[in-house]
């Protein structure tokens, strides 16, 4: 299977993970061939990419690190949790202590699934819609921290911390109106000031209501702070930042890149990863190197050049190597003439490394996709 930009879809192509929007209705169930209809409704949803199956690598499956559906309760509960913060009513304090032990007991699944499945690289990119883009970042977010943490050999007590925070990091947000949260342009000044106090918001929202006290905090209210003395909204040192706001803020700002915003497409990994070390000085090196072994520049089924003028498409990533996948040679880059495929671990020969990525546009598509007869 392979993520393929909704421009580049094509009527009898085969949906291989289940599409679905807003919160969380099925558009589309795996298994499903496309038809032209459905490749429209997904253009006016604005979805920009789906998985398919197709011929370069039809025996590659590309699981999630978690389970589907435990990702699915996590941003329902999130989604319950921030807005429920809203409301201050009693009957709500009560409701929002029962989503607090649900959120605990979401966690206990992620960790517990993290932790057995030893070495995993995030390959999968969940398709997301606008409108619950924050619920289900929030989740992304306490999954890639909680992967970092156990890189660095955090304890599951602060696994399920550093979770709980993540899951709640971005809370100031349901106090900025939806006009600047989901506006396709550019910022005002006076709109980017705005958005820029969420992590204010959150923390006098928690400190309001009394739920989601202790180390969610720090992460509520630090996570846009900088080890350079260069974040927001407080400019604080690197000596005034806890490691859980440090381990968040390198999460987020990675899964912030890589999703489509009304604003821009989201980045290519290899692309978000410039960007970043870009950054580098903000945040904290041995996290970012920790991150790293958990994240792939080049997810499977990316097109990739490689300097010994052949390229192919990505079939696994290993831990702890984010650029040096299994490649599974097409085509030569002069001539786009088909291969007989055969593999190469760029992990065997280190004299051969990727040196570009290709869109779906500038790959033939004879190579990839037969027309239905
Ligand atoms: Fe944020």
């Amino acid at each position: 299977m392979r993520l393929v930009p909704v421009w580049a879809l094509r009527p009898g192509m085969e949906v291989a993970k289940k599409v679905t929007f807003g919160n969380n209705s099925l558009l589309l169930n795996a298994g499903v061939k496309l038809q032209m209809e459905y490749i429209q409704q997904l253009k006016k949803l604005n979805i920009r990419a789906i998985y398919v199956h197709d011929q370069l690598i039809p025996d590659v499956e590309i699981e999630d690190v978690i389970l589907d559906q435990t990702r699915e309760k996590a941003v329902k509960l999130v989604q319950a949790a921030l807005t429920g913060m809203r409301d201050d009513s009693s009957s709500n304090y009560c409701r929002l202590l029962n989503i607090k032990e649900e959120l605990y007991d979401v966690l206990d699944d992620i960790v517990g699934q993290l932790l057995s499945a030893n070495n995993l690289v995030l390959n999968l990119a969940d398709i997301r819609h606008t409108d619950n883009y924050t619920f289900s970042h929030s989740v992304n977010v306490a999954v890639l921290s909680i992967m970092t943490s156990i890189s660095m050999g955090l304890k599951k007590s602060q696994l399920k911390d550093i979770g709980m925070g993540a899951f709640l990091h971005d809370l100031g947000k349901v106090v900025v109106p939806l006009s600047i949260l989901n506006k396709p342009g550019r910022l005002t000044e006076d709109e980017m000031a705005e958005m820029m106090k969420h992590p204010l918001y959150g923390l006098e929202l928690v400190k309001a209501r009394h739920i989601f006290n202790g180390p969610s905090l720090s992460i509520i209210y630090k996570h846009h702070e900088r080890i350079n003395g260069k974040g927001y909204p407080r400019g604080l040192q690197e000596s005034e930042m806890e490691i859980y706001p440090k381990i968040c803020a390198v999460s987020d700002v990675y899964d912030a890149l890589v999703s489509d915003r009304p604003y821009r497409p989201g980045f290519k990994p290899h692309r978000a990863m410039e960007i970043m070390e870009e950054e580098a000085e903000g945040f904290d090196l041995e996290i970012m190197q920790k991150f790293y072994h958990n994240v792939s520049a080049y997810p499977i089924g990316t097109f990739v050049g490689l300097n010994d003028g052949y390229i192919g498409v990505v079939v696994k990533n290993v831990h702890g190597h984010p650029t040096r996948p299994q490649v599974r040679i097409i085509c030569r880059k002069d001539d786009f003439e088909p291969l007989k495929h055969f593999e190469v671990n760029l992990l065997d020969d280190l004299k051969v490394v990727v040196d570009r990525v290709y869109e779906d546009n500038e790959i033939p598509s004879y190579i990839y996709f037969r027309e239905p007869s």
